[in-house]
C-alpha cells in the first residue's frame, strides 16, 4: 500500500510526522518534479526536498558498533564524547537506540537498531539472551566466586539478587582473565559482581551476544549493518 508523504518523510529523517507535515505544506517538497503540498498524498514517485533528491528510507535499521572505551551510550551532549558521534547522523534521525548499553569504560559489541521488539528480546532478563564479557581483574577473588555468580549476588542498592551467571576464571597472576556470562544488564553489573567477590575490573570488553560474536575484522569505532542471519544468531538462545 502506498505510504503517506508526511509519514515517508518522517521515516527518511525529516523530524516528527508534524515536522514533515509542515515541511510539505511549506512547498519545499516535490514528487516527480512537481511541488506536492498535500501531506496526505501517497508516495508514488521520486521525492526531492529543497532541490535535493531523498533516498527511500529503510524499513528499519539494524547495526552493530565496536564501541571503543571512552564513549558514552547516551544522547546527552553533556556526556560527550558520545557513541552517536561514531554513527551516521541518519541513525539518530531514524530514532535508533542501543540494545543494552555499555559503560563508558567498557568496549565491545553494541547493537543499535530502530527495532523495539529486537531491543526487548535482547535486553529482557526473561529472554535469557547471554551477553559474554572478557574481563581483566586485579585483586584476590573469593574461593566461592563461581558458585556465587551461579547462585546470584545481592548487590548494594538492588532489591533482588542477580540472575544465575557464569564466570570462567582463565588465569591467575598479577591480573586475572575471566569470561563472564550474564543474561541481564544492570548498572555496572560485571564490575559490581566482581567487586562483591573481592576483585576489581581493570578492563571490560563485550565480545558476544547470544550466538553472535563481535566480528574480528570490525575495528574499535567501526560499525556495520546486520543481515537476517546475524540477527538470528543474536537471538539464538532467546525463547
Ligand atoms: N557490566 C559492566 O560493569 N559494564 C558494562 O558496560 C556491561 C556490563
Amino acid at each position: 500500500m502506498p505510504e503517506r508523504l508526511d509519514a515517508w518523510l518522517a521515516r527518511a529523517g525529516f523530524g516528527s510526522r508534524r515536522d514533515a507535515k509542515a515541511l510539505v505544506k511549506s512547498g519545499r517538497v516535490a514528487m516527480d518534479g512537481r511541488t506536492q503540498s498535500d501531506p496526505a498524498a501517497s508516495v508514488t514517485g521520486k521525492i526531492v526536498v529543497d532541490g535535493e533528491p531523498v533516498e527511500a528510507p529503510p524499513d528499519g535499521l539494524w547495526a552493530i558498533l565496536h564501541k571503543p572505551v571512552g564513549y558514552a551510550c547516551s544522547h546527552d551532549p553533556a556526556e560527550a564524547p558520545l557513541v552517536d558521534e561514531l554513527l551516521p547522523d541518519v541513525f539518530r534521525r531514524l530514532g535508533a537506540e542501543f540494545a543494552g548499553r555499555l559503560d563508558r569504560d567498557t568496549s565491545g559489541l553494541l547493537v543499535v537498531t530502530t527495532d523495539g521488539a529486537l531491543i526487548q528480546r535482547l535486553t529482557h532478563p526473561k529472554r535469557h539472551v547471554t551477553k559474554r564479557y572478557r574481563a581483566e581483574i586485579e585483586g584476590v577473588l573469593a574461593r566461592d566466586t563461581v558458585a556465587r555468580f551461579q547462585s546470584g549476588i545481592l548487590l548494594d542498592g538492588d532489591d533482588a539478587p542477580t540472575l544465575p551467571a557464569g564466570i570462567d576464571i582463565r588465569g591467575e597472576g598479577p591480573t586475572i582473565e575471566a569470561v563472564v556470562r550474564l543474561r541481564e544488564g544492570r548498572y555496572h553489573q560485571v564490575r559490581r559482581m566482581v567487586a562483591a567477590c573481592g576483585g576489581r575490573v581493570l578492563r571490560l570488553h563485550r565480545d558476544g551476544i547470544g550466538a553472535f560474536d563481535l566480528p574480528e575484522d570490525l575495528a574499535p569505532g567501526e560499525w556495520r549493518h546486520l543481515d537476517d542471519e546475524a540477527i538470528a544468531r543474536l537471538l539464538k538462545d532467546a525463547p
